[in-house]
């Protein structure tokens, strides 16, 4: 286990070292690897740090209003590339090419913000699993594996490449960050996306957004998973009213896990789970079926995709 008090000094000192005078972009999506580089960077290099947060249109309900409060003093620049990311997904099924073109995207939108203010540098919040997962071929996480071959950064700064999750959330806890901050529960970087099977579509990403939100709101406070989500499993029948319908299935997944490398199901009570189904069905009118996933890591990943 790190030692997060020395962590701090070694990587503050270690960031300026590497920035030099320059100024350095960061990727910041408000979850606890990003706001902890944040901190860590604005402690090294103050102002010449610039904050980026990008609306993929694929994160969380509110999460856009939630970041611009929490970071608003940190100088944020908001991008909102909702279009852009739709249309570098629309017709693409394959979940590695999903995630490479969300990489591609981030990339290039970093780039963009970078020329406009001549920083040469990038800082990542890539954490030690998200480097094992992509080199062992399991799957490119949008900051490693899924990063184009060619970008215009001179170089990218990972401060957190040693670190597990748990480690990351008591640098939080030295750093001061606030709880909400320090103990948010992971969520991926190509966002909703990977949260739908097949292609990423308005409708499909509208529901799942809705569906993960109920879970949050049902299962958060009451059971402390390590994480907890939704995701739209494709088209079946169900019936509503007296008629047959085609309609989503979601499935509904909570896992407690030490690092994310492993993971078991969390126990739900069965009146708890009637309660997530039929909220989902009744408040998301195109779900005919919601689905409780007990399977552990391994065989199956936390997310879908
Ligand atoms: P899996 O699905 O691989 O997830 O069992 C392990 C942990 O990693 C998160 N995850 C991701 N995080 N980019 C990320 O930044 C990704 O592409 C990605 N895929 C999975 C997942 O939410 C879980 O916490």
């Amino acid at each position: 286990m790190v030692n997060p008090k020395q962590f701090v000094r070694e990587s503050v000192a270690e960031i300026a070292a590497e920035a030099g005078s320059h100024q350095v972009v960061i990727a910041l999506s408000g979850g606890v690897d990003s706001s902890v580089c944040a901190a860590l960077a604005a402690r090294a290099i103050g102002d010449r740090l610039i904050p980026i947060y990008v609306d993929t249109g694929l994160m969380r309900k509110d999460e856009t209003v939630r970041i611009a409060r929490m970071f608003g003093d940190l100088n944020l620049r908001i991008v909102h590339a909702e279009e852009e990311f739709l249309g570098a997904l629309a017709g693409i099924s394959d979940p590695e090419l999903k995630r490479k073109a969300i990489g591609e995207r981030f990339i290039r939108i970093f780039e963009r913000e970078a020329r406009k203010t001549g920083a040469p540098f990038l800082l990542q919040g890539t954490i030690y699993p998200d480097r094992i997962e992509s080199e062992g071929g399991i799957k490119s996480h949008h900051n490693v594996g899924g990063m184009p071959l060619h970008i215009e950064f001179e170089k990218v700064i990972e401060p957190l490449r040693d670190l597990y999750k748990d480690e990351v959330r008591e640098v939080a806890g030295e750093l001061g960050l606030p709880p909400e901050i320090q103990h948010r529960m992971p969520f991926p970087g190509p966002g909703l996306a990977v949260r739908v099977i097949g292609e990423v579509t308005p409708e499909k990403i509208e529901v799942v957004r809705e569906a993960n939100w109920i879970v949050e709101e049902e299962l958060v406070d009451r059971f402390l998973p390590w994480q907890c989500f939704a995701a739209v499993l494709g088209l079946g029948t169900g019936v509503k009213g007296d008629n047959r319908v085609h309609g989503w299935i979601v499935a509904v997944r909570a896992v407690n896990s030490r690092d994310g490398m492993t993971a078991d199901p969390v126990e739900i009570p069965y009146d708890v789970l009637g309660k997530v189904s039929s909220r989902i069905t009744a408040e998301i009118p195109s779900v005919a079926r919601v689905v409780y996933d007990i399977t552990p890591k391994p065989p199956a990943t936390i997310e879908y995709e």
